[in-house]
Parts: C-alpha cells; sequence; structure tokens
C-alpha cells in the first residue's frame, strides 16, 4: 500500500561539500548517494509514499565534461548495484525526464531497475534526471497534439506527463541553502509548500526528512481558498 504523502527533493550542495573537503566535485556526488540511501530509508520509516529526486537538470549538460560522465557512470552502475537495496525495502522506481538523450548504458541500466522493481510498493521513487519542468510541459503538450487533441487545458497537460498517476509533490525542500526552484517540477509547484535547508546534500540524514514532515504539518494549504 502506497502512502499518499510526496516530497520533492533538490539534492543541492555536493559541490560545496566536496570543495570544503578538497576534494574533487565528483566525490561530493558520491557522498550525496550515500545521503540519497539515508534519507529514503527516512522516508520509509515515516510513511511517505513518493520521493522526487532531483539528480540531473536538463541545464546540467552546461558542466565540464568530466562531471557529467561521471554522473551518467553513477546513473548506470549504482542504480543497478543498488538493486538489493530497492527490493529489500520495497521502493519501487520511475523515471522521470527525457531519457533519450543519456548514454545507453544508463538508459538500459534504469530500464531494468524499473522493470525490476515495479512490484514494490512500500515508497515509489521518481529518479529525475534530465529533467526540466518546462521540458515536462512541453512534451506533454506534443505528447497531446500526437494524439490529435486540439484544446489544452490543465487537465491535458497533467495527464500527458511521463508518470500522470503520480500524485502532485506535496512539499519541495532543497538542500544547501538555495532558494530557487532551478526547473524542478515547476507545474506542480503551483500550490506545493516550499523549504529551503542550509545544510549541503550529502550531510542529510533519516531526521531531515522529519523535519520536512513537521514543517509540512504546519502549513496551512488554502489552494486558492481559505484554509482552515
Ligand atoms: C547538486 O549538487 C547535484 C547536481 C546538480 C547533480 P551541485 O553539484 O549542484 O553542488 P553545488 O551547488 O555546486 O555545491
Ligand atoms: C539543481 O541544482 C539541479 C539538481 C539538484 C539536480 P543546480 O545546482 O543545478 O541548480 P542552480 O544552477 O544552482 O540553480
Ligand atoms: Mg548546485
Amino acid at each position: 500500500m502506497v502512502n499518499s504523502l510526496h516530497i520533492g527533493l533538490i539534492m543541492d550542495g555536493n559541490g560545496r561539500w566536496a570543495t570544503a573537503r578538497h576534494l574533487p566535485r565528483t566525490a561530493g556526488h558520491l557522498a550525496g548517494l550515500k545521503a540519497l540511501k539515508r534519507v529514503a530509508l527516512g522516508a520509509i520509516r515515516n510513511n511517505v509514499g513518493y520521493l522526487t529526486l532531483y539528480c540531473f537538470s536538463t541545464e546540467n549538460w552546461k558542466r565540464p565534461k568530466e562531471e557529467v560522465d561521471y554522473l551518467m557512470g553513477l546513473f548506470s552502475e549504482k542504480v543497478t548495484g543498488e538493486l538489493p537495496f530497492f527490493n529489500d525495502n520495497g521502493i519501487r522506481l520511475l523515471f522521470l525526464g527525457d531519457m533519450f538523450p543519456l548514454p545507453s548504458e544508463a538508459q538500459e541500466a534504469l530500464h531494468f531497475v524499473i522493470e525490476k522493481t515495479a512490484a514494490n510498493d512500500r515508497l515509489i521513487v521518481q529518479l529525475a534526471i534530465n529533467y526540466g519542468g518546462q521540458d515536462e510541459i512541453c512534451r506533454a503538450v506534443n505528447r497531446a497534439l500526437e494524439k490529435g487533441i486540439s484544446r489544452i487545458t490543465p487537465d491535458v497537460i497533467r495527464s500527458n506527463f511521463d508518470n500522470p498517476e503520480v500524485p502532485p509533490v506535496d512539499i519541495i525542500a532543497r538542500s544547501a541553502g538555495e532558494m530557487r526552484l532551478s526547473n524542478f517540477l515547476i507545474w506542480d509547484a503551483a500550490y506545493a509548500e516550499f523549504v529551503s535547508y542550509e545544510k549541503l546534500w550529502p550531510d542529510w540524514d533519516e531526521y531531515d526528512i522529519v523535519n520536512i514532515i513537521k514543517a509540512f504539518g504546519q502549513r496551512n494549504r488554502k489552494f486558492g481558498g481559505l484554509g482552515k
């Protein structure tokens, strides 16, 4: 049974974490992956239903080739390497974004883990890779047009997203203190709550999920009405 709370995470600060330790930026990404596992376990223990993880934006291709190649390598090797972790903990993986420009090894690895975790239902994790909110909206509109739909409405766009069955994000949390969305989930952010924490992503653990849930519980969501 999947619970309904949906948390989106902008996992930022890997580079700053590594630089502070006189390490290459790639070491920060590896440490970020370890943080991700702690946070995912925290999400399961605290009955979160959905996590959407911002792993690589449509703009992150602007980074040095070495860093991009390292991240693409992580998406292929680590994703399959962590299959026992996903299955032991009931984690189902979904892909969010435009997979086509990724290296074929990464695409194969992602298809593989998506298939091998399809029966899990404790936590749904959307991996946002080569994801951009603007690109997501354009791809949804193009899908609708290809189906012959000539009138675009909010429902048409939402129902043509990559995983329309995933409910809109409830709360977006960003690490490393930045106060922007950086093209993350911009459609569903319409009424999402937002929190930002100074802590750099590789330092996150399961208690940071508890803090997000607490912050969310204190918000009065009004959706344009008068609220509670
Ligand atoms: C986030 O950390 C990870 C990715 C964008 C892939 P950064 O790499 O952006 O870390 P900072 O912002 O440079 O510290
Ligand atoms: C957003 O972080 C993308 C991911 C976390 C994958 P960035 O570090 O790329 O965002 P900006 O450039 O600071 O806005
Ligand atoms: Mg950053």
